[in-house]
């Protein structure tokens, strides 16, 4: 099958990889050509383990294309997946300029009968309006059918999940639609769901709300564990053992980032809101997250009172390990709080620090080694739980830091391994260790 993907940055990138991989021949448009220029040197232009080598494979086998040109990429496409960003709105409100304006693209170039697929996360009901208004634009006798088709890929993992979904949801006005994209995606050997448009919508907000819900919910309990000497790991493993709760995402920390949570729970208390409805649940947990990301702050100055002048190395930038995202990172608050309050921050992070200077707007140094950034330092801040961080041995802080005294937004140690190096040690939801 000859596809299209509009759109290279996560979504569209992984998708047109994928699609290639399962023996798709697929052209990927971006209007950015600094980027098609580095894709087609076989260059990927996100950090995702995995994608370099799928993505070359494909490219040397003369199934996987990048152009700028949408006249060249849409040429003998039967289906065209648009996957571009649909950021957040002063408001709270998906921004769905990008896609209307991808859409209105394809509806001006195309000259063949094609399926629109829409990856990105827009609001029930934005399918509908998308195939109204490419309707309006394409020639007269060239006939379009449109599908949801929601994306539930975690960054850092994307390849992995790409090929081990638990279900691909496609949601369609039509039998023959629905079946087209279900053979398309056959060979990733996932269930799939047909369903229709606005339920499919729904799905992909609904999906992304529970599960920040569930990290809100483990926060919250986390905070009421410290408050009454229990321990968080102890009770989510307690509740995850019952499957009607199920373990995953009750992680307790400093709260979610990245560029889906945030963005897709604001989106969905705003379109509740457009239809009279008040989501009191949600706006609940988008308050109690904002509230994680300030929480080390509050140990921070309970243990020193003031921070002025302190040495601060704070571990993690990206919003959560294998990425060099930063998009909603708890770093991005946290980082300017330490400066405000004077204190000298050093940040480390393996594979995003020279990100730091640009996204993070606060006076602070950067590194991409940990060691640099603990040394000599006053205290330490754990922001992302970095498997090399995760992996190093707590004796690690005692050796390098002028006190080793540990805030870990992440828990990435036991209590046991803290007081066996004699660490000063304050996490989340867990005895402290003094
Ligand atoms: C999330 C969803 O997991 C994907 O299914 C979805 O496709 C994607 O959003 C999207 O809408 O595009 P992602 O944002 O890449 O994926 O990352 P997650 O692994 O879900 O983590 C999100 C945040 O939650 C991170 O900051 C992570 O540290 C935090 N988290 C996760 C916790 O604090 N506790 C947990 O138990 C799990």
């Amino acid at each position: 099958m000859k596809i299209a993907v509009i759109g290279t940055g996560y979504v569209g990138l992984v998708t047109g990889v994928a699609l290639a991989e399962i023996g798709h021949t697929v052209t990927c448009i971006d209007v950015d050509p600094k980027k098609v220029e580095a894709l087609n040197q076989g260059v990927p232009t996100i950090y995702e383990p995995g994608l370099g080598e799928m993505m070359l494979r494909n490219q040397k086998q003369n199934r996987l294309f990048f152009t700028d040109q949408h006249k060249l990429g849409l040429a003998d496409a039967a289906v065209v997946y648009l996957a571009v960003g649909t950021p957040q709105n002063t408001d709270g409100s998906a921004n769905l300029s990008y896609v209307e304006r991808a859409a209105v693209e394809v509806a001006e170039q195309i000259d063949h009968p094609v399926v629109v697929v829409i990856k990105s996360t827009v609001p029930v009901g934005t399918n509908l309006r998308i195939k109204r208004l490419m309707m309006r634009r394409i020639r007269p006798g060239v006939f379009i059918r449109i599908a949801s088709n929601p994306e539930f890929l975690r960054e850092g993992s994307a390849i992995h999940d790409t090929f081990h979904g638990d279900r691909m949801i496609i949601g369609t006005e039509d039998e023959a639609t629905a079946s087209l994209l279900a053979e398309i995606n056959e060979p990733f050997g996932i269930p799939i769901v047909k369903t229709d448009l606005f339920s499919s919508e729904m799905i992909k907000y609904a999906s992304n709300a529970f599960l920040a819900t569930k990290i809100s919910f483990i926060n919250e309990i986390a905070n009421l564990c410290e408050k009454l000497g229990a321990n968080v790991e102890e009770v989510a493993k307690g509740m995850g053992m019952d499957h009607r709760i199920g373990s995953a995402f009750l992680r307790a920390g400093i709260g979610y980032g990245g560029s889906c949570f945030p963005k897709d729970t604001n989106a969905l208390v705003q379109l509740a809101g457009n239809h009279h409805h008040t989501f009191n649940l949600l706006k609940s947990v988008i308050e109690v997250n904002n509230q994680q990301h300030r929480l080390l702050i509050d140990k921070i100055l309970e243990r020193f009172g003031s921070i002025n002048g302190k040495k601060v190395a704070v571990l993690g930038l990206a919003f959560k390990p294998n990425t060099d995202d930063l998009r909603e990172s708890p770093a991005l608050v946290m980082i300017p709080q330490l400066a405000a309050l004077g204190a000298d921050v050093i940040g480390y992070d393996p594979i995003a620090a020279d990100r730091g200077t640009k996204w993070i707007s606060a006076p602070a140094r950067y590194t991409n080694h940990v060691a640099e950034a603990l040394d000599g330092a006053d205290f330490a801040v754990i922001i992302t739980d970095w498997p090399d961080i995760k992996r190093m041995d707590p004796e690690t802080y005692v050796r390098l830091m002028d006190q080793p005294i540990v805030f870990d937004g992440r828990n990435c140690y036991s209590i046991a391994a803290a007081r066996e190096a004699n660490l000063e040690y304050y996490s989340i939801g867990r005895p402290n260790v003094v």
